[in-house]
């Protein structure tokens, strides 16, 4: 990998915000600024946009990205499940466009912070490096019971007790501090491949969500919608697995069932062929859209 992050379904969120005349857009993930560029470029000049990031990293290069856009670009270390506290910071009452794209960016994969499994890196795994535990320390610091769940609930780890048992042995003799030591443990526990993909694949998604508290945080998000949507605005989740996908469809679901927001596809939708084809990420991406009736339509 080139560490170079390719943006997924691009044409089909920056197409959801084209029609905006003026007003607000968060990009709530704004990462290397991929969605955000191509907003900004398809909007005139009275749409603004913040840019939230737990990453101070994915904040500097998206604001490197987006100088040319000037004042229009509003950069926030923030996660979006704080979107309410930050619009309040900024005196905004209601946003027009929102948008997340879940996950980890290719630089995060390709950067030294225990994301990839290619060579020895401390297990941190922390998308916000300036607070919260590394993943060496929850595995520590989380029962066995627990972490077994974990692997389970949020990485589908066959074998997940055996593993969960294995960590903690080696937790507490200091030999789980590195990607290597993951990697040792899961293919002793796991064998060479679960599910087609090497075995530390889905335990470290597991330990990655654990570690950023991510479905938490999605739920936030997802619960505080009608806090901050304007009427006839849109929220726009991408998702690339299925335990953030089934949260997102079950939020949106039940804002629905209020009968004060709208989902206008019924089905999430996909990268297309070529798309899939040039970007192997976007292969497992869900884009679920919910929208805010206007209240005298409600
Ligand atoms: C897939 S990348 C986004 C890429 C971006 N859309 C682009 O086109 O360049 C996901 C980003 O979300 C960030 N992130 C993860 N959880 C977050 C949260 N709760 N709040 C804000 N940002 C978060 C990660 O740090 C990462 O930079």
């Amino acid at each position: 990998m080139d560490g170079v992050h390719v943006t997924v379904l691009l044409e089909e969120v920056a197409a959801a915000c084209a029609d905006l005349t003026s007003g607000w857009v968060v990009d709530g993930t704004v990462g290397q600024g991929g969605h955000a560029e191509a907003i900004l470029a398809r909007t005139p000049p009275a749409v603004q946009l913040i840019g939230l990031d737990r990453d101070p990293q994915a904040l500097e290069a998206s604001s490197r990205r987006l100088a040319v856009f000037g004042d229009r670009f509003h950069p926030v270390h923030r996660g979006y499940d704080s979107m309410r506290e930050v619009l309040d910071e900024k005196g905004i009452a209601m946003v027009d466009r929102v948008v997340l794209d879940l996950g980890l960016s290719t630089t995060q994969l390709d950067s030294d912070r225990g994301f990839s499994f290619e060579g020895d890196q401390p297990l941190d795994m922390r998308f916000d490096p300036t607070e919260g535990r590394t993943a060496a320390q929850a595995i520590r610091e989380t029962s066995e019971n627990e972490l077994a769940q974990v692997l389970f609930f949020f990485g589908e780890v066959p074998a997940s007790r055996r593993l969960a048992r294995r960590l903690k042995e080696e937790s507490r003799v200091n030999r789980m501090e590195t990607t290597s030591d993951l990697v040792r443990v899961c293919r002793e526990v796991l064998g060479p491949n679960v599910r087609k993909m090497p075995s530390p694949v889905l335990p470290a998604q597991a330990l990655r969500i654990l570690v950023n508290r991510e479905l938490e945080r999605l739920d936030g998000f997802l619960a505080s919608i009608p806090t901050f949507l304007a009427p006839l605005g849109r929220v726009s989740v991408i998702s690339f697995h299925s335990g953030e996908d089934r949260r997102v469809k079950l939020g949106f679901r039940s804002l629905a069932l209020t009968r004060e927001f709208t989902l206008p596809h019924r089905k999430p939708q996909s990268a297309g062929p070529e798309e899939q084809r040039r970007n192997r990420r976007s292969r497992a991406a869900h884009l679920r859209v919910i929208e805010r009736i206007p209240e005298d339509e409600a």
